[in-house]
């Protein structure tokens, strides 16, 4: 998704700022986007729940630093499974990475 990338979305905007994520509307589609907690994606559950599902994500073991940050930089989920398309596939370092995972972890 080139037109996305730029550095003018951030993950708020999809996953709420508070990362609990929702309904977005985008380019005229719909689409929700999960909870990003970090408590929420290392769960024991994660990825095995209803709402797990019906938050519009696919079945998959609980994430870990190295998954998630797979994740966020190759679009695969923990199960190597590819995001859907709405998530978008990001340049970061493993600084910029470090930090952001480390913002996730203080999101209650
Ligand atoms: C344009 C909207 C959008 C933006 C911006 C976005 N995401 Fe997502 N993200 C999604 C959607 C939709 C999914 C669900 C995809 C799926 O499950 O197939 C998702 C899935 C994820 C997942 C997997 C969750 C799970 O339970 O498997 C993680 C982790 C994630 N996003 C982190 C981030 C982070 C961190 C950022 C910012 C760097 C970000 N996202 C920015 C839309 C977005």
């Amino acid at each position: 998704m080139p037109m996305m990338m730029g550095g003018s979305v951030a993950c708020a905007d999809c996953h709420g700022p508070d990362g609990r994520g929702g309904r977005q509307q985008m380019m005229m589609a719909s689409f929700t986007a999960p909870d990003i907690r970090w408590q929420t994606l290392t769960a024991a559950d994660h990825g095995a729940t209803d709402e797990h599902e019906e938050a519009g994500a696919m079945e998959h073991p609980p994430y870990t630093e190295a998954t998630l940050k797979r994740a966020i930089t190759q679009g695969v989920n923990p199960a190597g499974e590819p995001l859907a398309w709405p998530m978008p596939q990001w340049r970061m370092s493993d600084e910029d990475l470090n930090d952001l995972i480390g913002y996730l972890q203080t999101l209650e």
